[in-house]
């Protein structure tokens, strides 16, 4: 018999009937044990036939843990049968109680569900989602979902509320960090992998977690980058580019849905029938939940569709809402609008199915307490050391990390002589781990700084200034520490920003070799960081002039959420480093870069714009009819006249310590026949000194098509590691499937004709094929 809880003990819940939460989830694993879908079809059925319709309302609660009610009544309302799941608590501890509350003292003992926002890792935190991307390595982004659920379920955590796959092309938004980039494939791809990580062979698995799929649909195209903004957007815009990561998402089991917070087309997703019912359900075949986002069904009130609470539920479950997040309206509104006969309980029944179905394929019936265990076995610490995957950490890390620019091989550095290292992001514990970063501990984290010295020691020697405040606007700051941090997190170094570039300064000239780490407090690139502009802020830019003034080498390394617009320092620094938010192992991670102990392979996930006016600046653009081509400007033709055009680094970018060299493109046939395949090739060869690894990107482009299409568009691609002089041949095989798009009537077909093949080391340089499609 399972030991109760000394939580649930100590509030009131001895009192409970005596039925110990085993023998009651055996009841339900009795049924269960016959397997078989069926059984979870008759076990939802029977149960929906015994609930009451505040039970079944209920269901579709979701309380966020903390903020929304104490936890002595929040016990209460779920032995009430009130409430269906929480989130936000990160032990198993915090959470036996709430489950113990669910399975004794509830009449039906349905169990509860616990959720949290685990993104990119739990304890261990690894590199931000457009770090992951970076490293074009799907199988580092499935291993590091399968850790992160690994650790969560340990935690008592039953879902994540993840992954996110919004598709950004626009910097401005601070969501971009949260997300995998501008480009549909390789978000696809990053979605796929990040599913099957997360929920590992079934999200029944007491090492597994449900993901939940986010956020549905389009919010990475909110007007102007301004987060909970609007969006309006063409249906073949929708179709091709923005919901195929939603999709593949879905197509890799993920069991749940997140819906996002904005309009689409003059309706809010949340209010969306046509989102959630047509396309998702009935379109695409979705058996899981739906949950809204955070207060979302209240908001139909502010976005103007709802004139009181009770419309706002009657259009949110009417639209295929089935769980609400910290949100009273269900809860208030529904059992009116259910005995007036205004909502049918038909409908109430269709979303308590998806939920307990849910809890079903979580494994929560089969026993509640998968995941929350015994308090026995509960960790002494649930922060010990032990609990974490730093080596796994620190090789996403090193795979995330994108090489900019690396002047008269500045990099790699040599491990001897004295470095100096720099910057109000060197010694930055919280930032490194970029925003939500779950369970994960600041102290736990290696800051660039702890890992230089950690790579030196014994052979050379750090010396340290800050150098400069993340940003000296005291509105900035104000903001930052605004946020829903538990602590201030921005805090300013009191001297004059004079004082502290001196001895910046002075520290330089005294090494051998200079180190800065500039970019964003975490907070800047976050939910809610709009930005009007993507420059460094005006401190880190003078110390980066400062610094430059001594003529010492300078290795910039970039810190941020986003795309930054950093053209003066991709002009002076002699080496530069994208490294994201990099995660617990973040600093020693850049350390093996920057020394050589890793050979940097990264590719930019997203295209970075030269100035704020030139976004959108994403490379998959549809065609014009007066291109501005790169290399031959010409008056008329779509392009701003003050700057140069086309991206500072284009999708796909990122240099290495070796060269690499791409033969022209093979085909094995000018022709493809419907269902037929042909393969084109090229060799890719090291012509360096170093072994190193390299992202061999393959594009398309259609010629004439019965609608504009894009530039190029990607379609394949492959990591390859070749050492000193090696070459290998690559090959992408092109199918009609390759070639198929929506057309004016939404129809995804491939229409006859010339398209041209792309293949190289980036979206800007390739080598290019042209073959008919018959
Ligand atoms: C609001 C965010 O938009 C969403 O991404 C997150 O999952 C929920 N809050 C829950 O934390």
């Amino acid at each position: 018999m399972r030991m109760l809880s000394t939580l649930a003990l100590a509030a009131g819940l001895a009192c409970a009937p005596l039925i110990a939460p085993t023998s009651v989830s055996s009841a339900y694993a009795a049924d269960i044990q016959a397997t078989g879908k069926s059984d979870k079809q008759a076990l939802i059925a029977d149960l929906i036939g015994r609930m009451t319709l505040d039970e079944k309302i209920g269901q579709l609660r979701l309380i966020s843990i903390g903020p929304e009610m104490p936890q002595p009544q929040l016990i209460k309302e779920i032995a009430a049968g009130r409430v269906g799941g929480t989130f936000n608590s990160i032990t198993q501890a915090e959470n036996r109680p709430l489950q113990d509350a669910a399975v004794m003292q509830s009449r039906l003992k349905i169990p509860m569900f616990f959720a949290y926002d685990v993104v990119h890792g739990h304890r261990t935190v690894f590199p931000i989602s457009l770090g992951l991307a970076s490293s074009w390595d799907m199988g580092l982004v499935e291993k590091t979902a399968r850790i992160s659920a690994v650790e969560a379920a340990a935690d008592g955590i039953d879902a994540t509320f993840a992954p996110m796959v919004d598709i950004s092309r626009d910097p401005r938004w601070g969501r971009t960090s949260e997300g995998f980039g501008e480009d549909p494939y390789l978000v696809s791809q990053c979605a796929r992998a990040s599913v099957k990580g997360f929920q590992g062979a079934s999200p029944a698995n007491a090492d597994s977690l449900m993901a939940f799929v986010k956020h549905f649909a389009l919010y990475g195209a909110v007007e102007g980058g301004r987060d909970y903004n609007t969006v309006d957007m063409s249906l073949q815009r929708m179709y091709q580019d923005y919901l195929p990561p939603y999709r593949a998402g879905l197509d890799a089991g993920a069991g749940g849905v997140m819906i996002a917070l904005n309009s689409i087309n003059g309706q809010p997703a949340t209010s969306n029938r046509w989102l959630l019912h047509d396309l998702l359900r009935k379109e695409w075949g979705f058996k899981g939940v739906t949950v809204s986002d955070h207060g979302a069904i209240d908001e139909l009130l502010r976005h103007g569709v709802a004139s009181n609470g009770r419309e706002a539920a009657k259009l949110a479950i009417e639209a295929g809402v089935d769980i609400s997040m910290a949100d009273t309206r269900y809860l208030e509104q529904l059992p009116t609008l259910v005995k007036s006969g205004a909502v049918p309980v038909a409908l109430i029944d269709d979303a308590v199915r998806e939920v307990l179905g849910a809890k079903y394929d979580m494994g929560l019936f089969a026993d509640p307490f998968r995941r929350i265990g015994v308090a026995a076995q509960d960790p002494a610490d649930v922060d010990a050391e032990s609990r974490l995957h730093r080596a796994e950490a620190r090789e996403a890390a090193r795979k995330s990390i994108v090489l900019l620019e690396n002047r008269n091989q500045t990099l790699p550095l040599r491990k001897s002589g004295k470095v100096a290292v720099i910057g109000p992001l060197t010694d930055a514990q919280i930032d490194i781990l970029g925003s939500w970063s779950a369970a994960g501990k600041p102290r736990q984290s290696v800051s660039l700084l702890q890992g230089m010295r950690d790579a030196l020691a014994g052979k050379g020697e750090v010396i340290y200034a800050r150098g400069a405040n993340v940003t000296d606007d005291a509105r900035v700051v104000g903001y930052l520490n605004f946020l829903n941090w538990d602590s201030p997190e921005v805090v300013q170094d009191k001297r004059s920003p004079g004082e502290m570039i001196d001895e910046a300064v002075r520290t330089a000239r005294d090494a051998d070799a200079i180190v800065v780490a500039v970019g964003e407090s975490r907070g800047m690139s976050h939910e809610a960081s709009s930005r009007t502009s993507l420059s460094l802020p005006g401190s880190q830019e003078a110390l980066l002039k400062a610094l430059k003034t001594t003529g010492k080498p300078l290795v910039v390394v970039l810190m941020n959420g986003r795309p930054l617009t950093v053209n003066w320092e991709k002009d002076n620094a002699d080496a530069m480093l994208e490294t994201w938010y990099a995660g617990t192992e973040g600093g020693h991670a850049i350390a093996d870069v920057l020394f050589g102990d890793e050979n940097p392979s990264g590719k930019l996930p997203v295209s970075f714009p030269r100035s704020i006016g030139q976004i959108p600046t994403y490379y998959n653009h549809l065609r014009i009819g007066r291109p501005f081509t790169p290399g031959k400007p010409a008056n008329y033709t779509s392009q701003y006249f003050e700057e140069e055009s086309g991206p500072l680094y284009p999708f796909g970018y990122g240099l290495s310590y070796t060269t690499f060299s791409v033969s022209e493109i093979r085909l094995s046939s000018p022709k493809l026949a419907r269902n037929g395949t042909i393969n084109a090739s090229v060799t890719v060869k090291n012509t360096g000194k170093y072994a190193g690894e390299t992202v061999v990107q393959f594009y398309v482009q259609d010629v004439t098509a019965s609608v504009v299409r894009p530039v190029k568009e990607l379609k394949g691609f492959r990591k390859v590691l070749l050492a000193p002089g090696e070459s290998r041949a690559i090959e992408f095989p092109v199918t009609e499937d390759t070639l198929k798009f929506y057309n004016a009537r939404l129809e995804y077909v491939a229409e006859p004709g010339d398209f041209n093949l792309q293949i190289g080391l980036d979206s800007a340089s390739v080598r290019e094929a042209r073959f008919t499609l018959e």
